[in-house]
Formats: C-alpha cells, structure tokens, sequence
C-alpha cells in the first residue's frame, strides 16, 4: 500500500471511531497528542524540585551565565520602550537587526546578506522553527549526543525519528566517530542536528570532522542545523568556534541557528537568529508569523547593542570562563572516583562518578544531603548516564566550595 493510501486508510478509521464513540454518546478522553504526551519530563526540573524553598543550596545546574546583562544593552531596550516601539513589526526582524547580524555572520564566517537572516524569539524557537520548515512526520532525523534535551526532544514534537550517535569519552577528551556517523547518516535521512560546541560535553567538532560531515550531507542531499549556540564560548585559538559556516557554499543545505542568551549574557531576554540559504527566508516569514508573528521591537534593539558594541562582555566572559574551567578540572581530578576530560568550549563540564549507575538519584542525593546542585547526565540522554554536569559560569570561591561539598559526598 502507498504511504498516501495508507494515511487516507487511517483518516478514515479515526472519523468511523469518532463517529462511532458518539453514537454511543462517548467521547475520547482528553488528551494531548501521542508525540508530545512521549516527550520525556525534564529531570533538571525534576532536580530543581527537590530543593524548592532551600536557601543553602549551592546551585550549578542551570546553564546560564552568573551576571546581568550589561548596563549598555539594557539601555538599548529601555530606550526603545521609552519611545513607545511596543508595536508588532516584521516577522523576520526589523531590517536594522538583520543587517548587524549578517554583518557580524560575515566578519566571523562568510558573506551573507540581510536576507538570509530571521530574527527569532531565542535559540530555542530558531531550532523549533528551523525543524517546522523542513521536518517532516516520520522523517529520520541524526543527532550527536549526549545533547541539551531540547534537541533532542523538537524532532520529536513534529514526528520525526531520532536516531543518535554517542560521542566517546576518555579523561583526555570527548571524540566523534566520524565513520560511525557518516554511517547512519543514510540516504533518505532529513537532517543531522549538530550541537558543536557541545551541551554538555564541550566537545568541539574540527575542521577536518566538519570537512567530512559537510561532503558526505551534500552527497546524500542531508540537512546540517548547526546550533552554533556557544560558538563564541570556545577556548581554542581565535575564540570562534570552527562553524559550517565558514566552509559550506551557496547552495548547501545549511541552517545556523544561534543566540544571545549565551555571549551577550542575555538569557532572559529570549532572542536569537538563523541563517539559512538564499530563497529559505520567505517561508520561514509565514512560519515565524504563524509562531510568535514577531520579536518585541525593544528586544532586537538590545540585540543591535550586543551584536555591534558586545565584543568587549565576550572578550570578557571568554576570560572569566576559560579561568573558571581550568580551575574546575583541576580540583575535580583531585575528587576520588572523578573522571573529567578538559571541554574545549561551552560553560560546562561534564564529569563521570566511577561506579556510580544512576544519576538523578545521585544529584538527588546531593542536592538533599549536601546543598549541592548539579544536573544529571541522564537528562542529556541514556549515553549521559553515569556523568554529572557543572555549569563553571561562577566565581572561583563558589566553584571551590561546590568541590569540597563533592568531595564529602563521595568519601
Ligand atoms: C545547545 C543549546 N542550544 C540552544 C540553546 C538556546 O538557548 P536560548 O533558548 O536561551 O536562546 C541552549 C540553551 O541552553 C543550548 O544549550
């Protein structure tokens, strides 16, 4: 049977049902739709539930920087509602935003123009739109993992199949398999989404993985989403992330999606972009107004503020962190049971506890008998079990003091 009559074939069972249920004067119970009723719980939010009105607790397992936005950019926002922009505007972004993004995209990568950027409602809406355009039910989508749970959970939500591939892990450093996943990156496969730096490992794709990947998805017609998210957060020489970015062309199937959240240190704010391939801009338009419609106009122009006089809070984060990274591998290899390789980017470490089977049971523990707050690997996916994450966005004496605290629990 085609794919087509098979559908029309199910169509017309769930209406002979449905009609059948109210004859008998029966309805269906209410409920949510199959694929989001299967999306797997947040267990940070399971964890975070357990040290609900503690003020003791040490906290480390949210990945987000520990400081304000700077004041520069908040006045760019405060302006604007000043003057009144509290309007709807473009649905892909007001044209000022977009060329300061294509301009910044084009110092940092490749020349690209104002029209292949949208303006979205953070990085995590540019993912979920990214996925709208192009995924569709019962597409078979590729993913590295362990991954950020948002990832992997989007493809989910429009019906896709997630197959993942495992990063390896020694104390020296988190590897890709290049041919492993080449090899399920199959004909017939919609998309790979690549994570890189990496949530939560920090592990960073290379040129040469890039190289190989890139060739292989052009070959085989495969989309790469590149979630360029801590791109800037790298401690490799030139602080730039290697992205698909800078070596794809014109034609390729390519989506950069990125954010502020990370760099600019605003979280909050929820503003983010993508890039996409000439000719992409005008559907993800329809998308975006279908979605949120816009970005708040206030937002973007504290976006402008990041995206054109930030350099310096990057310059600044990338220091601080790169400090607070070293500082943390250094005393968690001195933790019995430890194991922990140096992440080349990000804001996290992701640390194995020898002998240790479960995870959120494990920061459970913690949270409970020491105020100590990480997140469970297992929330990263079944290859995350066994690790523990530490977000090192925090002043060294703090970082210290978490150590110790681990130090006792696992004496
Ligand atoms: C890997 C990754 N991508 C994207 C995002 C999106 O961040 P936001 O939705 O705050 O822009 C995050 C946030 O933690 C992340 O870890």
């Amino acid at each position: 049977m085609t794919s087509a009559a098979a559908s029309a074939q199910r169509e017309w069972f769930k209406s002979f049902l449905a009609s059948l249920l109210a004859k008998l004067g029966l309805v269906a119970p209410l409920s949510a739709r199959e694929a989001v009723r299967s999306l797997a719980a947040s267990k940070i939010r399971e964890l975070y539930n357990e040290g609900l009105g503690r003020t003791d607790i040490l906290a480390f397992w949210v990945g987000e920087p520990d400081e304000p936005t700077p004041d520069f950019i908040r006045q760019a926002g405060t302006d604007s509602i000043g003057a009144g922009e509290l309007f709807y505007t473009h649905n892909l972004g007001i044209p000022e935003l977009r060329e300061a993004l294509a301009a910044y995209t084009t110092r940092l990568h490749r020349r690209t123009d104002a029209g292949q950027v949208a303006v979205t409602s953070a990085g995590v809406n540019a993912l979920m739109l990214a996925s709208q355009l192009l995924v569709d039910p019962g597409d078979r989508v590729v993913e590295v993992v362990p991954l950020w749970p948002n990832l992997q959970e989007i493809p989910k939500i429009l019906g896709a199949s997630v197959t993942t591939v495992a990063l390896d892990f020694t104390p020296e450093g988190w590897t890709l398999g290049v041919d492993k996943l080449l090899k399920e990156l199959k004909p017939g496969t919609k998309a790979l989404y690549l994570n890189s730096p990496n949530n939560p490992t920090g592990w960073t794709v290379t040129r040469d993985e890039q190289k190989a990947i890139l060739e292989h998805c052009r070959r085989h017609g495969i989309w790469i989403f590149a979630d360029d998210a801590y791109e800037r957060l790298y401690f490799g020489s030139g602080g730039v992330a290697p992205s698909f970015l800078d070596i794809m062309d014109d034609g390729d199937r390519v989506i950069s999606t990125n954010t502020f959240s990370k760099s600019w240190l605003m979280t909050g704010w929820r503003l983010g972009w993508l890039v996409v391939p000439p000719g992409l801009a005008a559907d993800l338009g329809k998308l975006i107004e279908y979605n949120t419609s816009c970005t708040p106009v206030f937002v973007q122009r504290a976006g402008i503020a990041a995206v054109t006089r930030g350099e310096p809070v990057i310059a600044r984060s990338l220091e601080r962190f790169r400090r607070a990274r070293d500082f943390l591998v250094k005393e968690l290899r001195g933790v019995p049971k430890v194991e922990v390789a140096v992440p080349d980017g990000t804001m996290y470490v992701f640390f194995r506890v020898r002998g240790m089977m479960d995870s959120l049971a494990f920061c459970k523990r913690l949270v409970r008998e020491h105020g100590l707050g990480l997140a469970p690997g297992a929330a990263f996916g079944p290859e995350g079990e066994g690790f523990v994450r530490w977000c090192f966005a925090a002043e060294l004496d703090r970082l210290g003091d978490g150590v110790a605290r681990l130090k006792r629990a696992l004496v």
